[in-house]
């Protein structure tokens, strides 16, 4: 299984980003939302990662000066534990270091074992908890960061 991972080329395939999360989450983010995200390129950011030209997978997250934040990382359930999330994580990570970026942020549903797994396993360690953040259903969040420094860590 060949796996490769690109940046969103036209506003269009925002379409698969949607299709993606609305298999992956129980309160997916609206193709408004999407659409208000697309209107700030300079903020912006979007990965999908394809099997065979299928889209399988996708990450949205922001650049906010030197800080990342990923608001969406999501597989398809039928392409899971083929190290398709850790590739787009570390896209993500590869770029936010080759910008010189100096920590990645996101927030977590406490009880999504798979996803703190890949987090945990990259680095990133938690910081801080919101409470009831989370909707359908209600849950607390946790807040994980991977600081990022100049010698590549
Ligand atoms: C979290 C998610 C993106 C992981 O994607 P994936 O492609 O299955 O992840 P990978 O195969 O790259 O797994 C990388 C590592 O993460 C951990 N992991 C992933 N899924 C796991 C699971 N179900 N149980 C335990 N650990 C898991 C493992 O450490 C794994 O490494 P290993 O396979 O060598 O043991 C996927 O489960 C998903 O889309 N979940 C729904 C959406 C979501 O919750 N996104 C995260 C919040 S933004």
């Amino acid at each position: 299984m060949t796996v490769s991972i690109r940046a969103l080329v036209t506003a269009d395939e925002i379409q698969e980003v949607i299709a993606v999360d609305r298999e992956c989450f129980t309160n997916p983010w609206t193709e408004e939302m999407y659409r208000a995200e697309l209107a700030h390129p300079e903020r912006s950011r979007f990965l999908l990662a394809s099997v065979d030209g299928h889209v399988v997978g996708a990450c949205s997250y922001w650049r906010i000066v030197d800080e990342r934040h990923i608001n969406n990382l999501a597989v398809r359930p039928s392409f899971r534990r083929a190290g398709i999330g850790a590739a787009l994580l570390d896209r993500v990570l590869s770029t936010a270091r080759d910008e010189r970026a100096s920590a990645v942020l996101l927030e977590v549903r406490r009880s999504n074992d798979a996803a703190r797994r890949l987090y945990e396993r990259a680095g990133f360690a938690v910081i801080d908890v919101r409470r009831a953040y989370y909707t359908n259903p209600v849950e607390d969040a946790l807040v994980l960061t991977l600081t990022l420094t100049s010698s590549g860590t």
